[in-house]
């Protein structure tokens, strides 16, 4: 990195492979601010699900993320399975991506910034000096998503968890516009049988702290 430029660490991966948990640690070890990019999109959906209206319409979806507002993101409504299926249908529509690139490419200019998502290395932030491609396993992530989801009162099956990631990754893979998958300068983090510590640990590593 050249003297005095921003540091902007990004970090994507599939659903519940641990992005949030190690973005937010090592935004705090590096004294920066963190964005979870994913809570744009499902303060999105919510929006659409709230206006009565279907998230793969283009037309609501699209009005939705020009709305979208600092107090969308701090709803507590934005987890679990209706709020992740309408997150990746609102994803996949290019207008949506479009409306919230400036926010997400303005957040951190002057202080550089630790972003977590699915697209922050390839398209948002291609010139980031670290690129992290978070993974686990899909019976580690469904796992992790299902202990969360339990402990915010779902009253879900570990089967159905990690049958609906399975399809939420596919779809977030397969989709045109931006889809997920590994910038080709990401340093891959398999965090499947790492704690969340040994997961920072590994990751200032990378980052050279
Ligand atoms: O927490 P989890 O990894 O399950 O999901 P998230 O990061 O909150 O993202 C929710 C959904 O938003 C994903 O399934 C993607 O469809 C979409 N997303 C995206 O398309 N691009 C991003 N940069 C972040 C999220």
């Amino acid at each position: 990195m050249t003297p005095g430029s921003r540091l902007i660490v990004a970090i994507d991966g599939p659903a519940a492979s641990g992005k949030a948990t190690l973005g937010r640690r090592l935004a705090a070890a590096l004294g920066l601010p963190y964005l979870d990019t994913g809570l744009l999109y499902r303060a999105v959906g919510r929006r659409v699900l709230d206006a009565g209206d279907d998230p793969s319409d283009p037309i609501a979806a699209t009005r939705a993320a020009r709305a979208l507002a600092a107090a969308d993101l701090a709803r507590d409504d934005l987890r679990g399975p209706a709020a992740d299926a309408a997150a990746s249908r609102v994803a996949a529509l290019p207008a949506v991506r479009a409306a919230l690139l400036d926010f997400q490419r303005a957040f951190g200019r002057t202080t550089g910034a630790v972003v977590d998502g699915r697209d922050i290395g390839t398209v948002i932030f291609p010139d980031a000096q670290v690129k992290l491609f978070v993974t686990a396993s899909p019976e580690e992530r469904a796992r992790r998503r299902w202990l969360e989801l339990r402990g915010r009162g779902f009253d879900v099956s570990l089967a159905r968890v990690q049958a609906d990631m399975q399809a939420r990754d596919e779809a977030d893979a397969a989709r045109a516009t931006a889809p997920l998958r590994p910038a080709p300068d990401a340093v891959l983090l398999d965090t499947t049988t790492l704690d969340a510590d040994a997961a920072l640990a590994q990751a200032l590593t990378l980052v050279g702290r």
